[in-house]
């Protein structure tokens, strides 16, 4: 986000500063306890102050996740598209991504995702032992509803696959967002759910997040996991982040109500002014998928992936994240991020269209 963090951060995190001393520190309980009751606020979620760990950063605790559940030569299970880092989780771990693509329709030019069950049941094998939920889902915004996560949490609860759900986008959200681990007891007994200030509050360098794993037993798995390599958070991280969760909330208000608006206006300036582009309205996120592959239908199919990466770049100015990044199904797709000032955001939109309608006119 181009957005500057709420103001109570940076004095929280310039009075620390005038401590002056930076050694290692000890967990914060203070913080524990605002996060219990923010659970409970929030989403009606009664955890315990010890079910929380603190960790440096989501991406981290994936990697953590995965071998906390599996041995090398395992699957984990992954949705395409999806947030590139968990593409590349497994492999790092030494198991196997056992990708099960999302499925979408498409209605006047938008594109809705949906989880295919029955792809995703086949996709199980006796060697999967984890799942990588993206909830809210990144890159196409979908807030996955409680149906489809019951759904789901059941089939990895029948399989014996641990739910690892990276809810970092969760505050993030135009509607209510319900954790995959409040579904049910039993599916809360198998999620490790993944949450952080850093994507809510625009702070990610100060390198803090947390896991929350009620079922002691997989929790001490993930401890065990990061023992030696996933590093103790900083001073700076508790700090930030007790001063977002108590003092951040009008901020994260006025963003939230800012993005919506901004959703909106792409929505709205792609239907009307390029509708040869499709996209997504996402219920929570600040990213938009755009389907490009229509707009350029004279670039034969093979070379296309290369012709489209640097297209919006070179003849817009405007630089989107490459599709194919997000996994096979994300080809010939490109994902944008409005959290931007309207302005820009404006900026980039007349430029797309314009270099769009240039290229139909010069064909
Ligand atoms: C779904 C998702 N998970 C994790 C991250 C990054 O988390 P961290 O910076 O804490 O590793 C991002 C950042 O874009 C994200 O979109």
């Amino acid at each position: 986000m181009d957005f500057r963090a709420p103001q109570p951060i940076v004095e929280a995190i310039k009075a620390r500063a005038d401590h002056g001393v930076f050694g290692y520190t000890m967990d914060d309980p203070q913080l524990r306890e605002v996060l219990v009751k923010r659970m409970a606020d929030r989403y009606n979620w009664h955890i315990q102050p010890e079910d929380i760990v603190f960790i440096p950063g989501v991406v981290a605790a994936l990697n953590t996740a995965i071998r906390a559940c599996g041995e090398p030569g395992d699957n984990v299970l992954i949705q395409t598209p999806v947030y590139p880092p968990f593409l590349s989780a497994p492999a790092a771990n030494r198991q196997i991504n056992n990708e099960v693509p999302l499925v979408y329709t498409e209605q006047n030019g938008i594109l809705h995702y949906e989880i295919d069950f029955d792809a995703f049941e086949a996709a199980i094998n006796p060697s999967t032992r984890t799942f990588l939920l993206c909830h809210p889902h990144n890159p196409t915004g979908r807030i996955w509803s409680t149906d489809e996560l019951k759904q789901i949490g059941e089939l990895c609860l029948e399989h014996d696959i641990v739910v690892v759900s990276d809810e970092i986008h969760c505050d993030l959200v135009f509607e209510q967002h319900t954790p995959m681990a409040t579904i049910s007891p039993e599916i809360a007994q198998n999620t490790i759910t993944l949450m952080a200030p850093s994507k809510t509050y625009n702070i990610p360098s100060m390198g803090f997040s947390f896991a929350i794993i009620q079922n002691p037993e997989l929790r001490q798995r993930f401890q065990m996991a990061e023992m030696g390599v996933v590093p103790h958070v900083g001073v700076m991280g508790y700090t930030a982040a007790l001063a977002a969760y108590q003092y951040g909330d009008d901020w994260l208000q006025a963003v939230i109500d800012y993005l919506r608006s901004s959703r909106d206006l792409v929505t709205e300036f792609f239907q009307e002014y390029l509708p040869q582009i499709k996209l997504t309205i996402p219920q929570g996120t600040y990213l938009t998928w755009l389907d490009t592959r229509q707009f350029a239908m004279d670039v034969p199919a093979q070379g296309f992936e290369q012709w489209i990466d640097p297209f919006f770049l070179r003849q817009a100015r405007v630089a989107l994240n490459k599709g194919a990044l997000f996994g096979k199904p994300g080809e010939g797709f490109a994902r944008l991020n409005f959290a931007t000032s309207r302005s820009l955001l404006l900026q980039a939109l007349d430029r797309m269209r314009d270099a769009v309608e240039r290229y139909a006119t010069q064909k």
